[in-house]
């Protein structure tokens, strides 16, 4: 899988997103370690504390079915009527991807034809996790 073709499975995700209220519609695509793609978009909801992001709704897909091991998310955003631009995952969801993903997690932001790639790393250095975990 190209990161292209990544980047536009996480275009095509963001076509169901659910945001009446931002309308800031939102795709992500989790390519896992054993080549499976695990799709997301954000769904929002009238009391706005219950809105998924796009990347938790993917990661837990991903996670749902028994699947852990990931090595690159795909993430598409934009206003509704625009082509997908830069949007950075919030820190909720660097949050929770750190909680599956190690730091090498690769993250491409953008659409399939123009895109950057970061590190999860680089997106939440000094990230909260080990101390807890038994
Ligand atoms: N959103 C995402 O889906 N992913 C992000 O990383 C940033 C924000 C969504 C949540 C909400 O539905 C809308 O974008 C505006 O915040």
């Amino acid at each position: 899988m190209t990161d292209q073709e990544l980047l536009l499975l996480a275009e095509q995700a963001r076509e169901n997103a659910y945001a009446p209220y931002s309308r800031f519609l939102v795709g992500a695509a989790l390519l896992a370690a054993d080549g499976r793609v695990f799709l997301g978009a954000n769904v929002e909801n009238a009391s706005f504390g219950a809105t998924n992001c796009a990347e938790r709704s993917a990661i837990f897909a991903a996670v749902s079915a028994g699947v852990r091991d990931f090595v690159a998310i795909a993430i598409c955003g934009a206003k509704q009527g625009g082509r997908g631009t830069i949007c950075t995952p919030c820190g909720i969801c660097r949050q929770v991807l750190s909680e599956f993903c190690n730091s090498k997690l690769r993250v491409l932001l953008g659409n399939s034809e123009e895109y950057r790639e970061y590190t999860l790393a680089e997106l939440l250095p000094h990230s909260f996790g080990d101390e807890v975990k038994a």
